[in-house]
């Protein structure tokens, strides 16, 4: 059977979500960590397929497909949402076919940084990247607690106010992510905005809007941003008291290494670490003292 690749279309990504989760969950397991990923509607996918299809690639034989990745791009910053490989046929080539034609998407945007995030126990994918120029540059920890056990106890000193997407709003979001992540990601504040099961929050103190979180049904935060290291504690705790305002059973987020504010405040509060994870990026990019990822696809 020959082994086509193929840029990924709308009708495949059902397909390729089974596939990333039965990868992850090999992995977790095979680790001690037990299974991660559960199927959700691939809707992040679809979204950056419709905006730039050149980031959707899989890789298909005897009319399965067999691997798939997914990149997206926001101003000079790419970013390998997905890459995964059906366990059964993993040390074949594939992923590094794979990561090439998504490696191709950054070249020809024009992409100055490169990044992912990746499993901290996963030889394999770390050893693929280094080889493509991305050096292991944070711990990410996800962590999360039950609601019930949370102490909630932490002073919250910022005021929150619910993001509507006006012009004035869109323009300080693109500038508390850029002084957090180096680009504007407007398109995706509005593909947050308009997902039912998420509420978006400013963060002031007095007047000054200082960054922004994100919180889900599911008691998820992020992407949690701040315009300076200093107040990413504060804006943890104003988005833990929001999600613990919520019905939902859990509370969770994913914490960077250099985010000691907020790691202190999840461990007081009585959180735990369930999966380590690591941000890995081209040289010069990837110091994250201001940001919470969402995800290790959304970012
Ligand atoms: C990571 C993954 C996508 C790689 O795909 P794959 O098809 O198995 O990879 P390839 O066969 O193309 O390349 C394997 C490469 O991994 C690297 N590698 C493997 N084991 C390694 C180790 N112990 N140390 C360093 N590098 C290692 C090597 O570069 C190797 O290439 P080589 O054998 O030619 O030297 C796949 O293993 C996978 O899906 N894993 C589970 C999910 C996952 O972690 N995905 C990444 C999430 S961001």
């Amino acid at each position: 059977m020959s082994l086509v690749y193929r840029r990924a279309q709308a009708d495949d990504l059902a397909a390729t979500d089974a596939l990333v989760v039965s990868s992850i969950n090999d992995l977790t397991i095979r680790h001690g960590f037990g299974p991660m990923a559960t199927a959700s509607p691939p809707s992040f996918q679809l979204f950056c397929l419709k905006d730039d299809p050149d980031g959707l690639w899989v890789a298909e034989e005897g009319g399965g497909i067999v691997g798939s990745a997914w990149s997206w791009t926001c101003g000079d910053l790419w970013f390998l949402a997905q890459l995964f490989v059906d366990p059964a046929q993993q040390g074949r080539g594939i992923g590094n076919a794979l990561l090439e034609r998504t490696l191709e998407h950054a070249r020809k945007s024009g992409a100055v940084h490169k990044a992912l995030i990746t499993f901290t126990f996963n030889r394999a994918s770390q050893g693929l990247y280094m080889r493509h120029g991305f050096f292991p540059r944070t711990p990410i920890y996800f962590f999360d607690a039950s609601r019930e056990a949370m102490r909630m106890s932490p002073q919250v000193v910022l005021r929150a106010v619910p993001i509507d997407a006006d012009a004035a709003t869109m323009e300080t979001l693109a500038a508390i992510d850029r002084c957090a992540i180096g680009v504007s990601r407007e398109k995706h504040h509005r593909y947050l905005l308009g997902d039912p099961a998420t509420r978006g929050f400013l963060f002031y103190a007095g007047s000054d809007a200082v960054g922004y979180g994100y919180i889900g049904s599911s008691g998820h935060i992020g992407p949690l941003a701040v315009m300076r290291p200093d107040h990413v504690q504060a804006a943890f705790a104003a988005a833990l008291r929001l999600a613990a305002a919520g019905t939902s059973e859990k509370i969770s987020a994913f914490l960077p290494g250099t985010c000691d504010g907020a790691l202190s405040l999840a461990v007081d509060q009585g959180m735990r670490i369930t999966f380590p994870m690591l941000l890995m990026a081209s040289p010069g990019y990837g110091d994250w003292p201001c940001y919470l990822p969402r995800n290790p696809g959304f970012m």
